[in-house]
């Protein structure tokens, strides 16, 4: 007969921080969200450490390298998804190893005998003003000119006519060699009165443009999460299937992370393949999961796992429950995860970070998960509504939406995460669809780290293991719910996203 647990499974929406009693040393200004990703001696630093608690779930609809980029210079990490060739992974973890601030790759180019109305076009979908004309019409092909919005009218000239005839040629235009340094292309923009400089590589190949009104956005992110080079970092999910010819290839590009990603981590799978990892590649972390109980994820600690993600049947877009009947409310499987993980510690001194992965709705489930023991979160949903996620902006009659699709939907039929015998998707764990669109991600972002700093405030913590050993949770009654849902009728405003 099969073992009845028998606590409830509860969800984040069951619960509520009490207030601690708030130090005169403890505000938003003073809260340090410093947290660990990998596996360490208990009491030392981890070898990386994110400067925010935020993760981007390993999904085709969020987890592009823009986010990547966007991500990792609030402090947080993106785990760029593995259902894509080895090849192209490898690439868009390079993408956001490259990333240099403040020298961008072109994404508005075209060849000098394209007409003035593909530029038009091209101006359109990217939304920027300024073009680079490559003699193949690529963002690193070499220079011939730069064209923009200014250069031409629709009434003046002839839009037929080839962009050759309105560009600015590079022989007249001020442009800067590869080994230049930001500070010195700034000085130029400023010095040369230019809005725009182009940084030539080997053959006058374009490399990068420095814009100036990207001046002042490199002071934006004092929280950036970066290697001991300086360069962004950036994590890369792998399966349990190819993982043997993906991991060097993730590795050579730059990857700092891998994350096994599986709907059911808790498999001797995921245990053969992290022991492969660890033993062949030990200079990669590698974490694993997914997990809902402390037993799995002793199980994965043992395997070598270097952080463990927590969360079954939760997201968002998921459909597991329904199709299978497997799954956990994401508070009770943080909480017992997190009782093994300092289980762990006593037993064998080394702290495993857990991540609360999925299922949050609210901007506050995020200090909920932290406060029950989570060292950071995953998100699929709230960064799939961002300008930098890989899903389209469509109009619709109630404003933008953005689409986003679940990794075991038919759109994205990632087989590799569901283990359902063989290769394909028998049916689906997950479905497709739309969230609300919410702009610019470093915007959104800090919004909820704002809300997360005034809830550690109010709970008397300035650091997240402050905050851990010492936030007292409290169940809520549906009564207790009504009490602040009382009947106001509300001002019509622009609706809140979170
Ligand atoms: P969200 O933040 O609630 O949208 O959940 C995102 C998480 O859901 C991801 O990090 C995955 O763990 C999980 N997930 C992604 N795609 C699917 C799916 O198709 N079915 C079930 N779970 C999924």
């Amino acid at each position: 007969m099969a073992q009845v647990i028998a606590e409830v499974s509860r969800t984040f929406n069951e619960f509520l921080l009490l207030p601690n009693r708030t130090r005169t040393d403890c505000s938003p200004a003073t809260v340090d969200l410093r947290t660990p990703l990998v596996r360490h001696l208990a009491g030392e630093r981890s070898a990386i450490e994110l400067g925010s608690p935020f993760t981007s779930a390993i999904m085709q609809a969020v987890s592009t390298p823009d986010l990547a980029i966007a991500l990792a210079r609030n402090g947080g990490l993106s785990f760029l998804h593995h259902n894509q060739s080895i090849q192209d992974q490898a690439a868009a973890v390079r993408q956001v190893k490259n990333f240099k601030a403040g020298f961008v790759t072109s994404d508005t180019n075209v060849r000098p005998d394209d007409t003035l109305s593909h530029l038009v076009a091209v101006m359109r979908r990217t939304g920027h003003s300024t073009a680079a004309v490559t003699h193949d019409g690529t963002a690193t092909g070499r220079l011939l000119g730069l064209v923009t919005s200014r250069d031409f009218h629709p009434q003046r000239h002839d839009l037929d006519g080839p962009v050759a005839g309105r560009m600015t040629a590079v022989a007249d235009l001020p442009h800067a060699e590869a080994d230049t340094t930001l500070s010195e292309a700034n000085a130029r923009l400023w010095d040369q009165r230019l809005d725009c400089l182009p940084v030539l590589g080997a053959g006058g190949h374009l490399q990068y443009l420095v814009f100036r009104s990207d001046y002042a956005d490199n002071k934006r992110f004092p929280n950036q999460a970066v290697d001991a080079a300086k360069r962004l970092r950036v994590g890369a999910g792998v399966n349990t299937h190819d993982y043997q010819e993906r991991v060097p290839a993730l590795l050579e590009a730059g990857a700092d992370a891998l994350c096994f990603d599986s709907s059911d981590g808790y498999s001797d799978w995921q245990a053969q393949a992290l022991s492969w990892v660890k033993k062949h590649y030990p200079e990669i972390p590698a974490g694993g999961g997914n997990v809902v109980d402390g037993e799995a994820f002793t199980f994965l600690a043992e395997a070598g796992a270097d952080f463990v993600k927590v969360g079954v049947g939760g997201g968002s877009i998921c459909i597991t429950r329904d199709q299978k009947g497997i799954g956990r409310g994401q508070a009770s499987a943080v909480l017992d995860v997190a009782a093994a993980r300092d289980a762990f510690r006593e037993r064998t001194g080394e702290y495993v970070p857990i991540c609360s992965d999925g299922g949050l709705v609210h901007d506050y489930h995020v200090a909920l998960a932290l406060a029950m023991g989570a060292d950071f979160v995953m998100m699929g949903r709230y960064f799939a509504r961002f300008d930098q996620a890989a899903g389209a902006k469509l109009p619709t009659r109630d404003g933008f939406v953005k689409e986003y699709w679940g990794e075991g939907s038919n759109r994205a039929r990632n087989w590799q995460r569901y283990g359902q015998g063989g290769e394909g998707l028998i049916f689906e764990e997950g479905v497709d669809g739309y969230v609300p669109y919410a702009g610019d991600l470093n915007e959104g972002l800090a919004t909820t780290i704002a809300k997360l700093k005034t809830t550690m405030v109010s709970c008397g913590s300035v650091t997240l293991p402050e905050f851990q050993s010492t936030a007292r949770l409290t169940l809520v009654s549906d009564q207790s719910f009504q009490e602040s849902h009382a009947n106001v009728t509300l001002r019509d405003t622009p609706a809140t996203i979170a």
